[in-house]
């Protein structure tokens, strides 16, 4: 399949079966906004969740946090993010279109002429007024990154917790970033969804920890998303490129259709940060009472290319079929439950029956499709699309026998499962032995 095909396959996907839709559609549309549907919002959390639960649930070092969305003003001064934070910015002089120069081939993308301005930097970090009155007093920041409110919460963070070196502050939301050009799908908006987190270190064990996060974010990528090795590469960005706060920083690529991009970061931001908010060191030795500010070792997640590549990765035709290859847990539909036929009321109040079974305790952490329309096989093909792994068809015999007949999206073999059985066993399908 051409890869410029398979973006064009995946944004029709996503629309069509409510994965994501174009923003403000009704009103025309707003550029490079995206509504995450019924499908995708699924998705996106199962990631978010998993997520969480990796690097913050099942880990005694890490402490979540949820912070505000505007921060003081005096944050993203002290961050460097008022003077630092910006993209260079080239203006076409023939239609005055405003563009990244890193981010266009040679002409203009709007009207073909090669004759820009010089580049001059243009600050990414959005703007807006608090309360009623519009000057620059009331003017704050819609947060460009989590990492700030990580800094600026160390103190309360490690009061309430006590935690001792090393430990980490993880955050996930929304980061707003007034992208000069944005494009390809959800890859690059204005508005997306970050998961981070801040690994407060010593600094003479920051290429330990590096070394070590490193690792854990391939893991994540590979085994947690199963996202093709062969897809995925590590970039080492050089000096000069790196953002103004780090000192080492390896970006984790993946081959889009539209080229080698990057997916995730990972920063050494020395005690850059924490320098830049307290005056005072704000950790202290418990044994031996010396006071210092502790080095960071920052891992970095964009949720919305995340979603991205889980997509592009899984998605595979075998004919007219389309197979949407998600890891089970990451799947929007957990299972489908079908009674054969539509027009047989015993048939359809035993899968009803099912249905309230594999939706009543939650088990299987994630909702149940219903299917009653067409034929059976149709029925398996759309449920193949959005990436269902196990489809359940209610057939007589199931009134007889009290089995159902389970099938398996990617291999489509069938086999007869008893009802009494079927929780646990999509359960251990699905979740294996955790
Ligand atoms: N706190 C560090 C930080 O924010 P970043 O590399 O600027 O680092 C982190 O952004 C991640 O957020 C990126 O690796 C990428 O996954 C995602 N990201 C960055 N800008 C984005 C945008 N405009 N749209 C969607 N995702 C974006």
């Amino acid at each position: 399949m051409a890869t410029s095909d398979l973006m064009e396959k995946i944004v029709s996907l996503c629309k069509r079966r409510g994965f994501v839709f174009p923003g403000s559609e009704i009103y025309g549309g707003l550029a490079n906004s995206w509504d995450y549907g019924p499908l995708g919002v699924e998705l996106k959390n199962n990631i978010k969740r998993l997520w969480w639960e990796r690097f913050v649930g099942r880990r005694d070092d890490i402490f979540g946090i949820d912070p505000a969305v505007i921060m003081s003003s005096k944050v993203w001064e002290a961050s460097g993010h008022v003077k630092e934070f910006a993209d260079p910015l080239v203006e076409c002089k023939q239609c005055h279109g405003r563009f990244r120069p890193d981010l266009i081939e040679g002409v203009c993308p709007n009207c073909g002429v090669n004759d820009f301005t010089f580049a001059k930097n243009f600050n990414l970090l959005f703007r807006t007024h608090i309360g009623p009155v519009d000057d620059s007093s009331a003017e704050v920041y819609l947060r460009g990154e989590l990492a700030q409110a990580m800094f600026v919460d160390f103190p309360n963070v490690l009061q309430t917790t006590r935690a001792k070196l090393p430990f980490g502050i993880a955050a996930q939301g929304k980061a707003f970033r007034n992208e000069i050009t944005p494009g390809n799908f959800i890859f690059r908006t204005r508005e997306f969804d970050l998961m981070e987190f801040e690994y407060f270190i010593r600094e003479d064990e920051w290429e330990k920890w590096f070394e070590y996060w490193r690792k854990e974010m391939w893991s994540w990528i590979t085994d947690d998303l199963g996202v093709q090795e062969s897809r995925l590469h590590e970039l080492e960005v050089p000096d000069g490129e790196r953002a103004h706060y780090s000192k080492r920083t390896i970006d984790f690529e993946y081959d889009y259709p539209f080229g080698k991009k990057e997916l995730y970061g990972l920063a050494y931001r020395t005690d850059f940060d924490l320098k830049n908010h307290f005056k005072q060191p704000p950790y202290k030795d418990q044994e031996t009472g010396e006071a210092f500010y502790p080095h960071v070792v920052e891992p970095t997640w964009g949720v919305d290319r995340s979603v991205l590549v889980v997509l592009l990765d899984a998605y595979t035709e075998d004919g007219d079929r389309v197979v949407l290859k998600l890891k089970p847990r990451l799947a929007p539909y957990k299972a489908a439950v079908f009674p054969l036929l539509a027009n047989k009321p015993d048939l359809v109040a035993k899968a009803r029956e099912i249905y309230q079974l594999l939706t009543t305790n939650y088990s299987l952490h994630g909702p149940i499709a219903w299917d009653d329309r067409g034929n059976i096989g149709k029925r398996y093909y759309a449920q193949d699309e959005i990436g269902t792994p196990y489809c359940i068809t209610v057939d007589f015999d199931t009134l007889e026998k009290g089995d159902v007949t389970v099938r398996d999206r990617d291999t489509a073999k069938q086999e007869r499962v008893k009802i009494e059985e079927l929780k646990e066993f999509l359960q251990e399908k699905i979740y294996g032995s955790e």
